[in-house]
This record gives C-alpha cells, structure tokens and sequence, in this order.
C-alpha cells in the first residue's frame, strides 16, 4: 500500500511524477484548505507537501491529523507553523544546500544590476532614449564593502563571490563564525555605517522581523544600496520606501516582498529600485534538486531511514 500524501505546493512536473510514482498523491488547491474540503481525506493523509510560499499553519495540521511529516519545498521555513508541528510529533524537512550557489548568483546579479543600473540601462534602451544622451554614470562595486547580514551557507556564498569582483567584506549574525575571517559587527546598524551595499541573507521570522528598520537605512547612508534575496519580513517596507523617495540611500534591488505577490506601487514607481518576482532558486537544475530531495526525505521516513534534511 502506498501512504497517502497531500500536495499544497507548486512543484516541477519531474517531481509530481516522482511522487505520484512512489505515493498516492492528492493535490489540494489553496481554496480545498479548509477542514470541510479535507475531510474525506483527513483520516489517510500521512505526509504533507509545501512551500516555503504556502507555507503550513496549525490549523491545516489539525485538518489532517494522521500527518507525520511535512517535507517543505524550499530552505526558508518561516511560513510553516514549527512550534505546533513538534506539539504534534510531525517531522519537518526543508531543502538547504541545493540552492545555494543559485540564489548567491542571484544575489551577485542583483548586486551588480543596483551598482550599474543594467535593467533600468535596458529600459532606457527599449525606450528610444539612447539617442537624446549617455545613460547616467554607475558605481563600482570593486574596493567597496558589502556587508552581509546573516552570514549562513548563502551568506558565504555571496560572499565568496563578491570578493572575486574584488569586494570587501563585512558581516552580522546572530553570533561571530569561527570560519571566517572578515570583521563582525554586533548589530544591523553597526554593519550598516561601515557598507556601501547591505545584501541580506538571513532566515525569516521573529527574530529578523524589520531588522532593517530607519535607522539602518540612515545608517547605510545616501550612496548606500540595499540587496534582498531573503524575507522581505526583515525590511521594514514602509521605511524602506521612504528611504528611496528621500534618497536617504541611492537604490534597492528586491527579490522578496513583505506580501508576495503584492509589490507595492511605489517600489514600482521608482527607476532605482530592482525588482524580481521572488526567483532565487528559479532555475530548472535547482528546483529539480529541491524536488529530488522532498521525494528523498518522503522515501527515508516512510523505509524508517533518517531524514536527509530535518529542521525538526
Ligand atoms: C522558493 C525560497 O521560491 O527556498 C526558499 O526558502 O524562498 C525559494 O527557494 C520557495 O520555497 C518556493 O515557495
């Protein structure tokens, strides 16, 4: 017999072929979330698949109790209700690792698109204008201080990468690393005033909701950017946009959103601002790699071997 599971999330077609090989998958849309939508499956469902989008609330496991374990799509586990699932005995998986170098390389393009204006430099293209003048001068990355605020395995590798474009680095976290030489500073403000571009890179949740508030944006100064392919729980939005019309600092360039998909109007408005649709991990290797390992954290719990990639 093959243990059911249920699917909330957006997954490759190669991994729905997975699970519907080795599981008897049910698919629940956003809108069969309810516990009446559920209930003919409540008392068969053994494991769940989300997303670091959808997310899994305490409410949704009370609606499948039989559930052992939630094995997420995505590293960030912020949207998915921890403390309520070890209440209940559910095992959660995560995909770290496998994204890693892709969303760095987002990072450092995002980095480089702020510093040299190359999507609004495409605009201007696209729009007729090169001819009326010279687009308007960039910045170098090269020599300047990129400090990194949460310096985990995606921290490193931004940083790894910044410093082949001859990039000085600097770093917050929750603690020093004894692995690393670059200076530490012992808070986001403290790390702010010593950059020229801030890339965040720590995990979602409480504790990093709107670390980067006013005062860091002040602090990070009016030639300072801001870089986010985190949460955008970690920036206070509002001052951030202010910040932008204020040209307290000179640009942003976002992956990540305080209420994905919403993009607020006025980042949209500003030319200096990036914007991507939240597309770190949005490569076909990756996403492949992060759907092999949702199967292969199914496969090891259901044979009793020991998760691949447990948070709990
Ligand atoms: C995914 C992410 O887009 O891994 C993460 O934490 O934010 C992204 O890789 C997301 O999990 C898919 O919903």
């Amino acid at each position: 017999m093959k243990p059911d599971i249920a699917i909330v999330a957006d997954l490759p077609a190669v991994t729905g072929a997975a699970l519907d090989a080795e599981f008897t998958v049910h698919r629940v849309s956003r809108a069969d979330t309810t516990a009446a939508a559920l209930s003919p499956i409540a008392d068969r469902i053994r494991a769940i698949v989300t997303s670091g989008f959808r997310g899994m609330t305490a409410a949704l496991m009370d609606a499948l109790p039989k559930t052992e374990i939630i094995a997420s799509f995505g590293v960030g586990y912020d949207s998915i209700d921890i403390a309520a699932a070890q209440a209940r005995g559910i095992r959660v998986t995560n995909t770290p690792d496998v994204l890693t170098d892709d969303v760095a390389d987002l990072a450092l393009s995002l980095l480089l698109d702020a510093a040299r204006g190359i999507t609004a430099a495409d605009r201007y293209v696209r729009a007729g204008r090169w001819p009326t003048g010279p687009y308007p001068l960039g910045r170098s990355v090269t020599g300047k201080t990129l400090g990194i605020l949460g310096l985990g395995r995606i921290g490193k590798a931004i940083a790894a990468r910044a410093q082949a474009c001859g990039m000085k680095i600097a770093y917050h976290n929750r603690h020093p690393r004894s692995d690393v030489d670059y200076p530490y500073y012992p808070d986001a403000v403290a790390l702010a005033t010593v950059t020229d571009f801030l890339v965040l890179a720590a995990p979602g949740g409480a504790a990093t909701r709107h670390v980067v508030d006013a005062a860091v944006l002040r602090a990070l100064g009016r030639d300072g950017m801001l870089i986010n392919i985190a949460r955008g729980s970690l920036v206070d939005e509002t001052a951030l946009i202010a910040a932008l019309q204020n040209g307290d600092i000179a640009g942003a360039a976002l992956d990540v959103y305080a209420r994905e998909p919403e993009v607020p109007a006025a980042l949209i408005a500003m030319d200096h601002v990036v914007l991507l649709p939240h597309v770190g991990s949005a490569t076909v290797e990756t996403r492949q790699a992060m759907g092999q390992l949702v199967v292969d954290n199914l496969r090891a719990h259901f044979s009793g071997a020991p998760l691949l990639t447990p948070v709990v």
